[in-house]
């Protein structure tokens, strides 16, 4: 069979290009240890009202200017919703979901987690910016999915 010269070239570089990205792939998942999150913290579903911390939710105070917000995710709210909290203030988020999978994101940051019944989802960030900051479901969770948000106020 017969290459041409840029037939070889293109090839090299496609060829080149697979082996450097499984590479560093690979260096990635063995020598750094980076993989996906996978704690397992489960819940029975049934029993959100009554298991801890979800049978108290809201904003809790745990440092200075730490908090710990705890929130049930339920078709088609959070609760507790309308949340206000100070400028700078770290915000550990923890969150389960009653029914179905909904989604977690709070838009203008970096905060995006799925809710699934069954499991606790945990998230951190710091509100640095003063601002009204929306909370939104972006996990289709049925007829009333697209009015599922809320609102936290950095005041
Ligand atoms: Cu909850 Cu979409």
């Amino acid at each position: 069979m017969h290459l041409y010269k840029y037939e070889k070239i293109w090839l090299l570089l496609g060829g080149g290009t697979l082996v450097i990205f499984l590479f560093l792939v690979g260096i990635q998942a063995f020598a750094m240890g980076m993989a996906p999150p996978s704690h397992q913290e489960t819940i029975d579903p049934n029993k959100v009202d009554h298991t801890a911390p979800f049978n108290k939710p809201g904003l809790k105070q745990i440092g200075e200017n730490e908090y710990e917000l705890v929130m049930v995710a339920q078709a088609f709210a959070y609760s507790p919703g309308n949340i206000e909290i100070p400028k700078g203030a770290t915000v550990h988020f923890i969150v389960t979901s009653k029914d179905v999978v909904h989604g977690f994101q709070i838009a203008g940051t970096n905060v995006n987690m799925m809710i699934t019944p069954g499991h606790i989802s945990r998230i951190t960030h710091t509100f640095s910016e003063t601002g009204s900051f929306l909370v939104l479901c972006n996990e289709y969770c049925g007829v009333g999915h697209q009015a599922m948000g809320t609102t936290i106020e950095v005041m």
